[in-house]
């Protein structure tokens, strides 16, 4: 077991979703020392670490993990005890429109991160490398699409759908690759779908409450019987400070918080909490519900089998699914801020991912 206390931690992808978790976790629980190394794209936001600013323990490094030689530099100046690799593109859809950046960001990012790890962790002492780590954060999309039953484990073949979930697959392999062939004291976890405070409005759970605010149509993609297994973004926090800390290098950690639940349900209860915590005068948010054209690829179910963390390390999932969405819909009403100022930069909420393959770049157009 390390302690994160005192510890140097880069956590890439730190501006991002659950990289925010990740920082916010990191700052408010323990007494590590973060490097939040982030390119702020479109989903990167510094506004998510509120406590962040001026805190004693806390860089900020605006760097692109494509970047060896920038990488290079931090690695030299901070001397990192563990990396937590969140910097990614993430969202399925835009990973159909336009693949390129994503074969950039997950897997020759994925790629340059583990080269620069591997050059600085050879250099360092005997203790400080054997107690260094590298956490790669990676998803149960790799896995691909289940059946009505069964779960997911660690041992579950990658049969990955979408040009995300491929890319994610790619850099899974390759951070394994570096442990088996170099030694790289590397960790993977794969995890389900997560949803709470900071979410950018692309993703299902906020782009229904926000649409339902504006009193627009919900767009559920085909018959709405997909089915997702929904963990709250902290609790995904938690379990990554845990493996840091506990987990066993070369394995493989999956992480859910046993919620299936349909798309269906999902857009239902995030209906009625608005409607019991903000009526609306029209009548229930339900009626906004719209069925829509399926997107391409579109993975039936997800759930996962999250014994071996449970019973290896001891984590467990705090939230319910019925907790976690209550205070999520309570935290969009009461942080307007945070999502309209996205708006304004420019998101427009509109529907994608459903080009066919016609007109997409290659990596570097
Ligand atoms: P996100 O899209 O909210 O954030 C990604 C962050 O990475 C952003 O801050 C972005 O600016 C940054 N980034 C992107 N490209 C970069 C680059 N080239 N260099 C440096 N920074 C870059 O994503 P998220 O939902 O927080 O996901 C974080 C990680 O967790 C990803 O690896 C994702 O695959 C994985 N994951 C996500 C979920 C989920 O439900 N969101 C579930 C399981 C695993
Ligand atoms: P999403 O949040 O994009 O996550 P992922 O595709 O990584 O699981 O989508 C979650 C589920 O919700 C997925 O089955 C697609 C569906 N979905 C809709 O039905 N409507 C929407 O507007 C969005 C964004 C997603």
């Amino acid at each position: 077991m390390m302690p994160l206390n005192g510890k140097t931690v880069f956590v890439t992808g730190g501006a991002g979703f659950i990289g925010s978790a990740v920082v916010r976790y990191l700052l408010d629980r323990t007494e590590a020392n973060v490097v939040n190394i982030d390119k702020l794209t479109y989903a990167g936001n510094l506004d998510s670490i509120p406590q962040a600013v001026g805190h004693k323990r806390y860089v900020f490094a605006k760097v692109d993990i494509c970047s060896g030689t920038r990488l290079r530099a931090l690695f030299e100046r901070y001397q990192p005890d563990v990396i937590m690799n969140l910097a990614a593109e993430t969202h399925v859809d835009r990973s159909i429109d336009g693949p390129g950046k994503f074969i950039q960001t997950n897997v020759v990012g994925t790629f340059t991160l583990l080269q620069e790890a591997l050059h600085y962790w050879h250099n360092l002492e005997t203790s400080r490398r054997s107690a260094f780590r590298l956490l790669h954060v990676s998803t149960d999309e790799v896995y691909g699409s289940l059946g009505s039953v069964g779960l997911f484990t660690e041992t579950t073949p990658y049969d990955p759908s979408s040009p995300y979930s491929a890319s994610k697959a790619a850099s899974d392999h390759l951070v394994r690759a570096w442990w088996k062939t170099y030694g790289l004291p590397a960790i993977v976890t794969n995890c389900s779908n997560n949803y709470g405070p900071f979410h950018f409005p692309e993703k299902l759970i906020p782009h229904i409450i926000i649409k339902a605010l504006a009193d627009e149509q919900l767009p559920i993609y085909g018959d709405g019987q997909n089915i997702r297994d929904w963990l709250f973004v902290e609790d995904h926090a938690s379990a990554l400070a845990l493996v840091a800390e506990r987990g066993s290098v070369g394995e493989t950690y999956n992480v859910g918080g046993r919620s299936e639940r349909t798309n269906l349900e999902v857009v239902e209860a995030v209906c009625t909490l608005l409607d019991q915590m903000e009526p609306s005068r029209q009548g229930s948010r339900r009626r906004l519900i719209s069925f829509v054209e399926d997107r391409h690829g579109h993975d039936r179910r997800y759930a996962i089998g999250a014994g071996k963390i449970e019973q290896e390390l001891g984590w467990r999932a705090r939230e319910t699914f019925e907790s976690g969405i209550a205070k999520t819909v309570r935290w969009y009403l009461e942080n307007r801020g945070w999502w309209q100022a996205i708006i304004q930069r420019g998101y427009d909420g509109k529907r994608i991912g459903l080009s066919h393959g016609t007109g997409v770049a290659s990596i570097d157009a």
